[in-house]
């Protein structure tokens, strides 16, 4: 359903004429698929599997320079769980057949270590439900054993089980810390909104397919108090929040956020929650509204040597910070994905100005990867405010030529930007999206390919990487590999769509889950 005044608020922000756009403005693109570069990225997808299969399966994470492996998710095999969505969109049987056989045997009730909420909501439970919509879907040419497939939905519950008694506290905003054996609390006293904020997809679908509202229940009620901050200072922009709660109380303890890490998905969800049913998570649509127009009011920012590029800053209370991650170049990809569903072009054609921004990190740097954490200074603000400063001494002339400064020059496999280059071209059909992603793919490739695998490196900004961090992130294969894949693959159902016939939204970890009522009914088929 779409909102005039929502609509005019942005044209008006953005100077753009009021007039109403004419509805469904947004139709699909035509898409040129590339069958030698979708089957190249299944090769690099191939060579991590194997690598990852031969020396670390079934822990979690391959040490591809050493052939060791990592169990940094609690040991139940996060790598192949993460590849499971992959390894679907990708029709990669041998692989998924590896992975299906292996779900039923994951001792979710065990671990030696902590347990993210979080980390383990993203990654296992996104990753088992995904594999079960994708599974179930009637676009999926594989035939499964019942049994397996089952066992999929049996032991996403399992876990969520497991995880539940995280919001067993005084608000219902969750610890995000627990140990099991049995589940318990870690005792944190505050949760940061996106952790918080970052569960309901998982845990609304869980409810959904298991018809068991428990666990939609529970983190809808976290999500409330995020939806409604308190006290006011929680809230220092409209939609725009601060980013700890009080497990006690659920009020807000600080007014300092930005749509990087530790905030940025509770944003990315508010849009998403809609697109997955826009009955029940309208009020999510309108604080995203909230947070995308304040973004585009007060936060946008252009460097003084680049003036032509676009920026989101963060914010300490009312005070800009100008400085942004890796992590927050997904921003182009949801105001675009925002834009799409709300069907407002002012918020795709913002989306695509950052996304704009986030590929110049990339074309700057000697291995051409964009870094970590970056830093501008601000075109509008005083040159002399203390906010506000200049490039430090040594970095003056990349920011002369780059219009940012990297203050950390690591890459991790992290996907945002190639992410946000696929919603680009998904809403626009333009081929230069497709070269973009195509680009920094044959890079990461070049720079992160490492022993048996791929690996994080330490310096984007020193050809060759500067060395290797000897680890290859399960999000490699959930995220980095999919999105590359995917904007060269053919139109299939499970494709992000520009004109409203999503089937699928994906969780920030890139797994794809079936919107509710998508091919007929909101219950499994079967
Ligand atoms: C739990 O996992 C640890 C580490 O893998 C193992 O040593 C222990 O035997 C397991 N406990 C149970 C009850 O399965
Ligand atoms: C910045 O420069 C302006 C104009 O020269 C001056 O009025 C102001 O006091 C300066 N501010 C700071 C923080 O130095
Ligand atoms: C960067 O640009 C400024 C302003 O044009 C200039 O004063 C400075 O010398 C330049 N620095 C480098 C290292 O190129
Ligand atoms: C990726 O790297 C491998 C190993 O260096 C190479 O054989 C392959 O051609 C590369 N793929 C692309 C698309 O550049």
């Amino acid at each position: 359903m779409r909102s005039l005044s929502v609509g005019g608020s942005a044209a008006v922000l953005l100077g753009l004429a009021a007039a109403a756009p004419p509805p469904h403005k947004h139709r699909a693109p035509h898409y040129a698929a590339s069958q030698w570069r979708a089957d190249a990225v299944k090769k690099a997808f191939q060579v991590s599997w194997d690598g990852y299969y031969k020396y670390a399966f079934p822990h979690d994470s391959l040490r591809p320079v050493t052939n060791r492996y990592a169990d940094d998710r609690n040991g139940w095999g996060a790598s192949a769980v993460d590849a499971f969505s992959t390894a679907l969109v990708m029709e990669n049987w041998d692989v998924v057949d590896q992975i299906l056989e292996y779900v039923p045997t994951i001792d979710f009730d065990n671990t030696t270590t902590e347990v993210s909420l979080f980390e383990t909501t993203i990654r296992y439970l996104g990753g088992l439900v995904s594999a079960y919509d994708l599974i179930t879907s009637p676009f999926t040419a594989h035939s499964c054993k019942t049994s397996d497939v089952d066992a999929i939905l049996r032991q996403a519950t399992r876990l969520a089980d497991n995880l539940k008694v995280a919001f067993d506290t005084p608000s219902g905003v969750p610890d995000n810390n627990l140990y099991f054996n049995p589940p318990r609390k870690g005792g944190s006293t505050t949760n940061g909104i996106a952790t918080i904020g970052t569960l309901v997809l998982e845990w609304t679908r869980l409810s959904d397919l298991t018809d068991d509202a428990e666990y939609a229940k529970l983190a809808q009620k976290a999500e409330s108090y995020l939806l409604r901050p308190q006290p006011e200072s929680g809230e220092p922009f409209p939609g725009l929040l601060g980013t700890n709660v009080r497990l006690s109380d659920g009020q807000f303890v600080d007014s300092n956020g930005g749509w990087g890490g530790g905030t940025d998905s509770f944003y990315e969800y508010l849009i998403k929650m809609y697109l997955y049913d826009p009955e029940r998570f309208a009020e999510y649509k309108d604080r995203w509204i909230a947070a995308a127009d304040s973004s585009i009011k007060y936060l946008v920012s252009h460097p003084t040597t680049r003036p032509d590029l676009t920026f989101l800053a963060m914010w300490q209370g009312k005070e800009l910070r100008f400085f942004s991650e890796h992590l927050a170049c997904f921003n182009g990809g949801n105001f675009i994905l925002g834009g799409l569903t709300l069907n407002e072009p002012a918020y795709t054609d913002f989306g695509l100005a950052l996304v704009d921004g986030c590929h110049a990190t990339y074309t700057a740097t000697a291995t051409g990867i964009g870094p970590e954490i970056f830093a501008w200074q601000d075109a509008r603000q005083p040159l002399n405010a203390t906010n506000n400063p200049p490039a430090p001494a040594d970095h003056a002339g990349f920011y002369n030529a780059s219009g940012f400064w990297i203050t950390n020059g690591n890459y991790v496999l992290r996907p945002e930007v190639i992410e946000s280059y696929y919603y680009a071209y998904r809403a626009t059909g333009d081929t230069k999206y497709q070269e973009w992603a195509w680009e920094a793919f044959e890079r990461v490739n070049r720079t992160c390919r490492a022993g048996s695998g791929y690996s994080s490196i330490r310096d984007v900004n020193q050809p060759g990487g500067g060395g290797f961090h000897d680890f290859q992130e399960s999000f490699w294969f959930a995220e980095v590999l999919k999105y590359s894949y995917l904007i060269h693959a053919e139109d299939a159902p499970w494709q992000v769509k520009a004109d409203h016939t999503n089937q699928f939204v994906y969780n920030t970890e890139a797994h794809p889950i079936r919107v509710a009522g998508a091919w007929g009914t909101a219950k499994p088929w079967r």
